[in-house]
């Protein structure tokens, strides 16, 4: 039998999903009953190897930030690949520094220096080494429903039981109370809580650590948690806190960066709170992987003679690249203003949607990412992770792509490319309108 790498397009979806069952770790997870096999993808829309083409108002996880296979990304990318594909961390490469120099712009007060890596996993597993390295302690915070990646520490810091492996917790990682309105933990109502989340994270430093914490990793808005929003004054009670407790606030931006909570580049900045640390990773090239964690140049230079840093693929010539030419796409087709404006439309059409909907009991998240908790009933917030299946398949059928996440696997998650256009926001509106109808 001779070898032969078959091509996509010579497979049909029983074939991949034959050859995915056999030779892929029964881990991995996929959407629908019936697994999607994608063939090609331009601009919002992505086709399956049957030729069925969908609205992707996922994104690849909040990946495809300008949209699927952007000409001038293909161009950009091309051009670099038939120049040099690969140089490593050991060579300075022009398209490495022209990106640190770019982040350096567009982020927040005075984080300066970036470290490229692959993904958002290293780019909090960085950063957790850094808080440390410059603060001197150990442990660190996050939330309870947060989710920071697939490595030891990545699943550690990630609190949800669903996401845990046993065999990968580390020490050194404490959880504080989840804001989260719509099910307070507190059972209590916002503003008369008085945010008695945010003072739990000085009840678990005095009470689980031994005073003095490295740093918090938080993410803006929850992703994977389904895009929970805090109160507006959470993030800066919580960062005097840790500050007054020796510690970095860390922004994992991995979800809420490069422009997805609209009007500004970054997801913190919502919450005007400036981290000392912060780490990004999927939407920052469109595709290629990627992740940065970009400090103050004190908390740089702190890692300084703690050790040696290598990433063989960190900052390699296609992903940098990739990743200039995402923003300055941004910048011409996405300004941060027409994401909020494009935000402000969903947002509105979903709580319309939820007015009438008995199903659909919260309404959150920012810019273009917004999620629906999806419940039995309003008075009870039973959860109805099934229901959420039904809508999948339903927006499915009428050919719109969309996401899930939450505790309960029960929120619906709908994160447009950043660019997308008005017409395509009226497809998905009325798609998700008539589904949300056919449910009652
Ligand atoms: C907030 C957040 N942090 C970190 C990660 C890990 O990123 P990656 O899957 O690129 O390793 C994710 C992935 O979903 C994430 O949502």
């Amino acid at each position: 039998m001779t070898t032969e790498i078959a091509t996509a397009e010579a497979q049909t979806a029983e074939s991949i999903l034959a050859k995915q069952n056999e030779y892929l770790w029964p881990s991995h997870i996929l959407y629908y009953k019936e697994p999607m096999p994608l063939d090609h993808g331009k601009g919002s829309y992505v086709t399956d190897v049957g030729g069925t083409e969908y609205l992707d108002y996922f994104g690849g996880i909040l990946t495809t930030s300008v949209g699927h296979n952007h000409p001038k990304i293909v161009e950009r990318v091309s051009g670099q690949v038939a120049k040099l594909i690969h140089s490593s961390t050991l060579y300075p490469h022009a398209n490495h520094v022209n990106l640190a120099e770019k982040m350096a712009s567009i982020t927040p007060g005075n984080l300066q220096k970036s470290y490229f890596t692959n993904s958002g996993t290293e780019a909090d597993e960085l950063a957790v080494m850094a808080a440390r390295a410059y603060t001197g302690n150990y442990d660190i915070l996050a939330l309870r429903h947060g989710y920071s990646g697939n490595s030891a520490l990545g699943k550690t810091l990630t609190a949800q039981a669903a996401w845990r492996i046993e065999s990968s917790i580390v020490p050194g990682v404490k959880h504080a109370i989840n804001p989260y309105c719509y099910r307070c933990p507190f059972k209590m109502s916002y503003p008369d809580c008085d945010i008695a989340c945010a003072q739990d994270v000085e009840d678990v430093i005095k009470t689980t650590t031994c005073g003095r914490v490295a740093g918090m990793l938080v993410e803006p808005i929850q992703g994977v948690g389904g895009f929970i929003t805090p109160p507006p004054e959470y993030f800066s009670i919580v960062a005097e806190i840790v500050r007054n407790h020796g510690g970095v606030m860390i922004a994992d931006e991995v979800q809420t960066g490069f422009g997805r909570t609209g009007g500004k580049w970054f997801g913190i900045e919502q919450w005007n709170v400036e981290p000392e640390i912060m780490t990004m990773a999927k939407g920052i090239a469109n595709g290629f992987p990627m992740g940065n964690t970009i400090t103050t140049p004190e908390v740089a230079d702190a890692m300084m003679g703690k050790g040696g840093l290598i990433c063989t693929f960190g900052g390699n010539p296609v992903s940098t690249i990739a990743s200039l030419t995402t923003i300055e796409i941004m910048e011409e087709e996405a300004p941060l203003d027409v994401i909020e404006a494009k935000g402000v439309k969903l947002r509105s059409a979903l709580e319309g949607m939820a007015d009438n909907s008995p199903v659909i009991g919260d309404v959150r998240g920012m810019g273009l990412m917004q999620g629906l908790e999806i419940v039995t009933d309003k008075k009870s917030k039973t959860p109805a992770p099934e229901l959420v299946n039904s809508i999948f398949e339903a927006t499915r059928a009428k050919g719109l792509l969309i996401g899930k996440g939450g505790m309960y696997n029960n929120t619906v998650r709908l994160t447009p490319p950043l660019n997308t256009t008005d017409d395509e926001l009226d497809t998905a509106i009325g798609i998700l309108t008539e589904v949300f109808a056919e449910l009652k």
